[in-house]
């Protein structure tokens, strides 16, 4: 549990490396996903201490925070220095102030920005991957294909590199392998192809140009709403970001600081996460991980977490009918055991 003195005199206070304008809507004109969903498997309980690994316009934040008043606490982070402009403007308003300590960092960090923050052990982690609607709508961070912009994508504009760098170094078979298995797009060599033979004749530095050249090169599909571009963007992105490779660390870093009976919330968006989140769940509540067939279990695997979810859960025809950003979310939950696994 935090020291009472770190809340009431936070060490960390909000912090960010960029400008931009401090907003008048806290949520940052994002909806949060599965609210009602999130804040039931949370729990959120006064004097609780809880971490959101994406805080993005602080829907879900500011929900943990009334739902845990007067006393509840959350460690907020997110990459995008944007997010802590906003995290902010939500520490200003009355009955927040160091109940919300916001840190931009990357969630893969998260184990050790909870114990160095004296937050651990925590009683609930809450990660809901993906983009905030502030980074779409902005033409010049260059998620989204509708605008043109500079072909960027990180979430942490100082972090990494940008999806150009990728676009216009990457071998041809490795863009292609890149696009198939980030973006599980059945035509990646042909779009691979295309980049490299239009990079040559100017390098790729905008979104429009990009996805100019995936849809010369293969056209929209007959009676399909996407953008053919859509599945080489999400490539790019998880690429530029490192997605699976961070939300693996993340995970293991949650159960790691959770206090038992402690829960884990993850709301993720396309498939390869989602996958990564189910199998993660999966084997951190098994009680056996041997391989199938061996007579007697050898593996001496304790479980840590018990799932609070078997399917997944999806957000109801009432919400997808106002939040089209919902329609793709999953949720799976699961809640710390303690380190001596589920009595046998
Ligand atoms: C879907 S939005 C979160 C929205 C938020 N729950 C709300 O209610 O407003 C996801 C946020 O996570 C951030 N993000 C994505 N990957 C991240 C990572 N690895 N580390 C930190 N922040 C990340 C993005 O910058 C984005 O702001």
């Amino acid at each position: 549990m935090a020291s009472p003195s770190l809340l009431a005199e936070p060490t960390v206070t909000t912090r960010h490396g960029g400008g931009g304008p401090i907003v008048d809507r806290p949520t940052g004109g994002h909806q949060p996903v599965l609210l009602a969903e999130t804040l039931g498997f949370l729990a959120p309980r006064p004097g609780g201490r809880y971490l959101d690994g994406t805080f993005g316009g602080g829907g879900h934040t500011r929900a943990i925070l009334d739902a845990s008043a007067p006393d509840g606490a959350v460690l907020a982070h997110d990459a995008d220095p944007e997010a802590m402009v906003r995290a902010e403007a939500l520490r200003a308003e009355p009955g927040i102030g160091p109940r919300l300590v916001a840190i931009q960092t990357n969630f893969e960090r998260l184990a050790d920005t909870a114990v160095a923050t004296g937050f651990a052990p925590l009683d609930g982690v809450l990660l809901d991957l993906g983009l905030s609607s502030f980074q779409l709508d902005q033409s010049t961070r260059g998620f989204a294909f509708r605008f043109d912009g500079p072909l960027d994508m990180r979430f942490d504009p100082a972090a990494g590199r940008p999806a150009a760098d990728l676009v216009n170094e990457l071998p041809a078979r490795e863009l292609a392998d890149l696009l198939f298995r980030y973006g599980e797009e059945p035509r990646a060599r042909r779009i691979a192809a295309a980049i490299v033979r239009e990079r040559e004749r100017a390098p790729i530095a905008t979104t429009a140009r990009l996805a100019r050249i995936v849809s010369d090169a293969v056209g929209g599909r007959r009676g399909s709403d996407t953008h053919p571009a859509t599945r080489t963007f999400q490539a790019l992105r998880i690429a530029a970001n490192r997605e699976l490779e961070v939300l693996v660390r993340a995970l293991a870093g949650a159960v790691s600081v959770l206090a038992p009976g402690g829960r884990l919330v993850v709301i993720a968006f396309h498939s390869l996460e989602d996958r990564i989140v189910k199998r993660f769940l999966q084997q951190e509540s098994a009680a056996c991980v041997c391989p199938p067939g061996l007579p007697v279990c050898v593996c001496g695997h304790t479980p840590r977490l018990r799932r609070s979810t078997g399917r997944a859960v999806r957000a109801s025809p009432a919400e997808t009918a106002t939040n089209p950003r919902s329609r793709s979310a999953v949720l799976r939950a699961a809640e710390r055991l303690p380190d001596e696994g589920i009595p046998r």
